[in-house]
C-alpha cells in the first residue's frame, strides 16, 4: 500500500505547535532562546501567524513583515518548519472602526463590539477585502520561503452571523437552491402551518432568538447555509493563496464534534484535515479509559473526513488547558500515551498549543512546553523532548493509513434534523453518543470504522452500521439497498428514516424512501420511555437484552424475527429482525422463509475467510439495547462480511497502520496496572526490541510493532 505523504520534505512526523513570537518581539533574548528550546525538546515545525493581524498591518494599509521573515529564517535555518497561519481568527481595532460590517450581528440581531475573536462576518464583502489583501501578501512575501510548508487557515471557524448582508445572502441561498419558486420553499417548509406561508424569498428571515423558530425546514437550512458560507469564506481565503501557491497544502483547525459546522462537506475544500484535541482527563465522571477510547472515537471521526489519508494533530496541551471546569494536569505518561494514541488512529503530526506561555490576557495560563520559568528542566518539557525522541524513532509510519472494511453512518445534517425535531426524549436523544458507543464495541473486538456521511457510496465496505439515522439524503436509501444486494451486512436502528432532505415525514411506513422494504418492516409507532423505565429483547435461546429510552412497535413484512420484546402492551412483537438478500444462488443456504424465528446463532452465514459472503443481510433493531449486550448480532455480523476480530485485554486499544514495507500495530494501554499481550511478533520500534510472542506493556505503556 502507498505511502501517502502529507510533507515529503520533512520525512518524519512533524513535532510542534502554535509559536506567538509577536508577543515577545521586544525581548530577542527570548526569541532566541525558543529556537534553543526547540532543538532540545525534538520540535521541527511551528504554527506561525494564527493572531498576528495587528502586527502584521498595525494600520490600514501599513504592512510589516519584517519580524516574521527573520523569524522563520533563524527556525529553518535550524531545521523547524514553519505552518504558516491567515490571520482572519481576529481583526485589528482600526478594522472593526473603519468596517463595522465585520463585525458579526447576534441571534437577537445586535452587532457585536469589537474583541474577541472567531467572531467575524463570514459575508461581509469589506472583510473578505480586507483578508484577501493580507492573505495575498502573506503568500507573496513566503510562498518560496523553503521553511513553509503548509497554510492553516484562520482558526477554528465556528458561529452565526445576523447580519443584513447575511440575511440578504441567506435569501439569495434560498431562491437558487428552490429554484426561485417561493411555493416549492412553501412545500418543503411545510408553511401552511400556523399561517406561516412566505409570499416572497425576500420576507424570510433567519432563525432571530426572538424570532421565527418553529418552521424547521427555516432551522435546517440557516444551518446549512452557515456552513456553507463558512466553507464560501474559507475557500475565498483559499483561492487567494492557491493563485501565487499552488503546490502548498491547506487545512484548517476543526474541533471535537463540532456542531455548528459540516465538516463533512468542508473536508472537500482542504487538502489535509487537522483538529484541536483536548480531552478531560483524571475527570471525575468517568474512568480514564472511556476518556482515552472515547477520544479515539473523535479521532475516528476526524481521520474519516479523508479515508485513506493520514489527519494532524493540530493542538493539544502539553499539559493544562485553562477553559476547562477544572484545569487538571495530564498524569505522568499521559502526555506520550495521548499523542501515541493520535499517531495510532492516523495522524502524521503532534502539536501543540502553545509553545510558550504569554505573560497576560485570557491565557496566560494555558499550558505551554515553555512555562513562565522560562525552563528546560521540567516535568513538562522532558514529557515533550521525550516525545519528540519517540516520535524519531518511530518515523517509518509517517505516511502510513488506517484501512477498514467496515463503516459506521454519522452525519451532521442528521445531527441538525434530529436536535431540531420536537419528538423522542429532551434528553435522552443522545446521537453522537449512541453513534459512538457502537464504534467503540467494534473498535474493542479489534475492528476499526470508517465513519461516513450518510450519503457514502459503500463499495469497499463490507459491513455498515447505521444508528438512528432520522434524516435520509438523497441518495442514502439507494446506496443501502445497493450495499446489501452487493452483499453486505447492515445494521440500522430505530429512529431510521423518518424525514427526507427537507424534514418532511416519510409517508407510507417509516424507515422511508425505499428502506421499509429493504428491511421487510414497518416502524408503526415509538415508545419513549422514561429514564428509569425498562424493557427486555428475548431470544429464542434465552439470552436478553436490557431496553432503555426508545422501543419502537414493528410490523413485520418478510423478514426473520430474531427477537421480541419481553415486557409491556407490546410484550411478544418483534424487536430485532433480519432480511436476506442471497448474493449468489449456487450457495443455495440463504433466503429462510419470512417471519421464521431463530436465535442470532441459527444465522447463516459465510465464515470468516471464504470468498465471499453468501447474501446480504439487512438487520433492523427497535430498540436501543446496551451495546455490550449487542456483540452477539455484531460478532455474527463480522463473521458474515468476512472481518476478523480479537480478544483484547481491558482496557488496551489496538490500532493498526498499513504502509507499503509493513504494518504497524500501536498497543495502548490505559491502565495503571500493566498488562502482558500474547501473539505479538515483530520489531517494537520504541524499544529496538524483538516481541516473539509475549509483550509486556507498562503503567500507560505504548508499543508500535512493525509485523
Ligand atoms: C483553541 C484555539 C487556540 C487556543 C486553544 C486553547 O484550540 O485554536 O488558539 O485558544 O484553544 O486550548
Ligand atoms: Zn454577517
Amino acid at each position: 500500500m502507498e505511502k501517502k505523504m502529507l510533507f515529503p520534505r520533512v520525512g518524519g512526523f512533524l513535532h510542534g505547535g502554535d509559536y506567538n513570537p509577536e508577543q515577545w518581539l521586544d525581548r530577542p533574548d527570548i526569541l532566541e532562546e525558543d529556537v534553543r528550546l526547540m532543538k532540545k525538546a525534538g520540535i521541527n515545525s511551528v504554527t506561525l501567524g494564527v493572531f498576528s493581524w495587528a502586527v502584521y498591518e498595525p494600520a490600514e494599509g501599513e504592512f510589516h513583515f519584517e519580524w516574521l521573515e527573520e523569524i522563520m529564517d533563524r527556525l529553518y535555518a535550524n531545521g523547524i518548519y514553519t505552518v504558516l497561519a491567515t490571520p482572519s481568527g481576529a481583526r485589528p481595532a482600526w478594522l472593526d472602526a473603519a468596517y463595522p460590517e465585520a463585525m458579526r450581528v447576534s441571534s437577537r440581531g445586535v452587532r457585536n463590539h469589537h474583541g474577541g475573536r472567531h467572531n467575524h462576518c463570514m459575508s461581509s464583502p469589506k472583510y473578505r477585502e480586507k483578508v484577501a489583501i493580507i492573505d495575498r501578501k502573506l503568500a507573496e512575501r513566503f510562498g518560496k520561503h523553503p521553511g513553509l510548508l503548509m497554510w492553516h487557515i484562520s482558526n477554528e471557524f465556528s458561529g452565526m452571523c445576523f447580519c443584513p448582508i447575511c440575511v440578504k445572502r441567506f435569501q439569495e441561498y434560498l431562491e437558487k437552491k428552490f429554484d426561485h419558486d417561493i411555493e416549492k420553499l412553501n412545500h418543503a417548509w411545510w408553511t401552511t402551518f400556523w399561517s406561516h406561508h412566505y409570499n416572497s424569498f425576500e420576507q424570510i428571515e433567519p432563525p432571530y432568538e426572538n424570532g421565527e423558530r418553529s418552521v424547521l425546514g427555516l432551522n435546517l437550512e440557516w444551518q446549512r447555509f452557515t456552513s456553507w458560507n463558512t466553507d464560501d469564506f474559507m475557500n475565498h481565503e483559499i483561492r487567494v493563496l492557491k493563485d501565487i501557491t499552488p503546490e502548498i497544502p491547506v487545512t484548517a483547525n476543526f474541533m471535537e464534534l463540532f456542531g455548528g459546522l459540516d465538516y463533512q462537506k468542508m473536508a472537500g475544500s482542504l487538502d489535509v484535515i487537522s483538529w484541536d484535541s483536548y480531552p478531560r482527563f483524571h475527570n471525575d465522571y468517568e474512568s480514564f479509559q472511556d476518556t482515552m477510547f472515547r477520544n479515539a472515537f473523535q479521532h475516528g471521526v476526524m481521520r474519516s473526513l479523508k479515508p485513506g489519508k493520514p489527519f494532524m494533530l493540530m493542538e493539544s496541551t502539553p499539559s493544562l488547558v485553562n477553559w476547562h471546569p477544572y484545569n487538571k494536569l495530564k498524569r505522568p505518561g499521559v502526555h506520550k500515551l495521548a499523542s501515541l494514541q493520535a499517531v495510532a488512529c492516523g495522524s502524521d503530526t503532534v502539536q501543540y498549543f502553545q509553545w510558550r506561555k504569554g505573560r497576560g490576557s485570557a491565557e496566560q495560563f494555558h499550558g505551554a512546553v515553555v512555562d513562565h520559568n522560562g525552563s528546560e528542566d521540567t516535568r513538562v518539557f522532558r514529557d515533550v523532548a521525550e516525545l519528540g525522541e519517540i516520535l524519531g524513532r518511530i518515523a517509518p509510519v509517517v505516511g502510513t493509513v488506517v484501512r477498514t472494511r467496515a463503516a459506521l453512518i454519522f452525519d451532521w445534517d442528521n445531527r441538525w434534523a434530529i436536535h431540531d425535531a420536537q419528538a423522542f426524549g429532551g434528553q435522552s436523544k443522545q446521537y453522537e453518543e449512541t453513534c459512538m458507543k457502537i464504534w467503540l464495541e467494534f473498535h474493542k473486538m479489534g475492528v476499526e470504522m470508517d465513519i461516513l456521511r450518510s450519503d457514502t457510496d459503500l463499495e469497499g465496505y463490507d459491513l455498515a452500521v447505521v444508528p438512528m439515522l432520522f434524516m435520509l439524503q438523497k441518495g442514502t436509501a439507494e446506496n443501502l439497498i445497493r450495499f446489501v444486494k452487493k452483499g453486505g451486512q447492515l445494521l440500522a436502528t430505530y429512529c431510521t428514516g423518518y424525514v427526507d432532505e427537507d424534514q418532511l415525514c416519510y409517508l407510507g411506513g417509516f424507515p422511508g424512501d425505499g428502506l421499509s422494504d429493504l428491511f421487510g418492516i414497518v416502524d408503526e409507532e415509538i415508545d419513549t420511555l422514561y429514564p428509569s423505565d425498562r424493557n427486555r429483547i428475548v431470544f429464542p435461546d434465552g439470552t436478553e437484552w436490557e431496553v432503555r429510552d426508545y422501543a419502537e412497535l414493528l410490523r413485520v413484512k418478510d423478514a426473520r424475527i430474531l427477537g421480541t420484546y419481553g415486557d409491556d402492551f407490546y410484550e411478544g412483537t418483534p424487536a430485532l429482525t433480519c432480511k436476506e438478500y442471497p448474493v449468489d444462488t449456487s450457495a443455495g443456504q440463504a433466503g429462510t422463509p419470512a417471519g421464521q424465528a431463530g436465535s442470532l446463532a441459527d444465522q447463516p452465514g459465510t465464515s470468516a475467510g471464504s470468498a465471499g459472503p453468501s447474501a446480504g443481510r439487512a438487520y433492523y433493531l427497535a430498540a436501543r439495547c446496551s451495546t455490550a449486550q449487542m456483540r452477539s448480532l455484531f460478532l455474527q455480523m463480522l463473521r458474515d462480511a468476512g472481518i476478523p476480530t480479537e480478544d483484547l485485554p481491558e482496557g488496551v486499544d489496538h490500532h493498526v497502520r498499513y504502509g507499503e514495507e509493513g504494518t504497524y500495530d500501536f498497543y495502548l494501554n490505559y491502565n495503571t496496572e500493566p498488562v502482558t499481550l500474547s501473539g505479538v511478533k515483530g520489531l517494537e520500534l520504541i524499544s529496538g526490541e524483538r516481541a516473539e510472542g509475549a509483550l509486556e506493556l507498562g503503567r500507560y505503556g505504548v508499543a508500535v510493532v512493525r509485523r
